[in-house]
């Protein structure tokens, strides 16, 4: 008689196409859970293909999740696959340097509407499902820059200081729920977000940075443990201890030095 296979868990990760959220669906992958993976770019039908190398069933969906149109489309594949989602991974986001007078508003508005509308109607479709069953696991990423005001990063910085607040604002909610909520807060990660953002010119998009497989490894165990929010890296604590007691223009100040365009780029 066959032996019955046991039930492999199930993932959704966003923006896992490419950079922490990739390393992040591959920690999945490896750890046994079948994927539903979403991004906005053909790419993420590569990355499927990769991912499915780890003996995972991995479904993509593309979809622009700045959109409310998007959410509902990655949500109703996430309701036709007929399985309950063990945990959400809602990493996909943005960033946009420069200063923000001279930031075009469709990109701007872009960036709050990945970040945070998007993340957070995501999460509420998910959570409800997760909060019914009283089981699941909740990883946002959020960002070490949600601790500073980002100079030459404003909106960016803004829309992480809301995420990182949102997450542990959820997670006292859900303490009783079965559902725990991970905030993975990065320092400056070599993927594709500087270039993207347009920060090539500046300090840190020059900088050495934390490998993307690192950080990820850091916010997927976080997330299978249950705990709240994860600092990836030593540097990135030391930065966040010094946010929480110098004056916000210093932070302020030291953002400029970091995120200021050179025009060299
Ligand atoms: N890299 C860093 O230094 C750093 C530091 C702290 C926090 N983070 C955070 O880490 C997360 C991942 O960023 P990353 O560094 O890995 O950058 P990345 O390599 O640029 O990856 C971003 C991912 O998000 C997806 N995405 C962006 N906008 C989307 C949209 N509207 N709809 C659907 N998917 C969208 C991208 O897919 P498409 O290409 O298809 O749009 C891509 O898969 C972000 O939330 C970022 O804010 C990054």
């Amino acid at each position: 008689m066959a032996q019955r296979q046991p039930l492999r868990r199930l993932a959704v990760v966003t923006g896992a196409s490419t950079g922490i959220g990739y390393e992040l669906a591959r920690c999945c992958a490896e750890a046994g859970y079948d994927l539903l993976i979403s991004a906005d770019e053909p790419a993420i039908d590569t990355a499927a293909a990769e991912l499915r190398t780890h003996g995972a069933s991995v479904q993509a969906v593309q979809a622009d999740l700045a959109t409310s149109d998007g959410v509902e489309a990655l949500h109703s594949v996430a309701l036709g696959l007929g399985r309950p989602v063990d945990a959400l991974l809602a990493n996909a986001g943005r960033g946009l340097g420069k200063a923000f007078l001279d930031q075009d508003f469709a990109e701007v508005r872009r960036v709050i509407d990945t970040n945070v509308t998007g993340t957070v109607q995501l999460i509420q479709k998910v959570g409800r499902d997760m909060r019914a069953r009283g089981a699941g696991r909740i990883l946002v990423t959020g960002s070490i820059a949600g601790f500073m005001p980002g100079t030459y990063q404003a909106v960016y910085n803004g829309t992480k200081a809301f995420v990182d607040s949102f997450a542990a604002a959820l997670r006292h909610e859900l303490q009783d729920a079965g559902v725990t909520v991970t905030c993975l807060m990065p320092g400056p990660t070599d993927t594709e977000f500087f270039a993207r953002a347009g920060m090539l010119d500046t300090k840190v998009g020059r900088q050495d940075k934390d490998d993307p497989a690192t950080v990820a490894r850091i916010g997927f165990e976080a997330m299978e443990n249950g705990e709240g929010d994860v600092i990836a890296g030593w540097k990135n604590k030391l930065q966040v201890a010094m946010s929480r007691v110098a004056p916000t223009d210093r932070m302020a100040e030291i953002h400029r030095r970091m995120a200021e365009p050179r025009g060299d780029g």
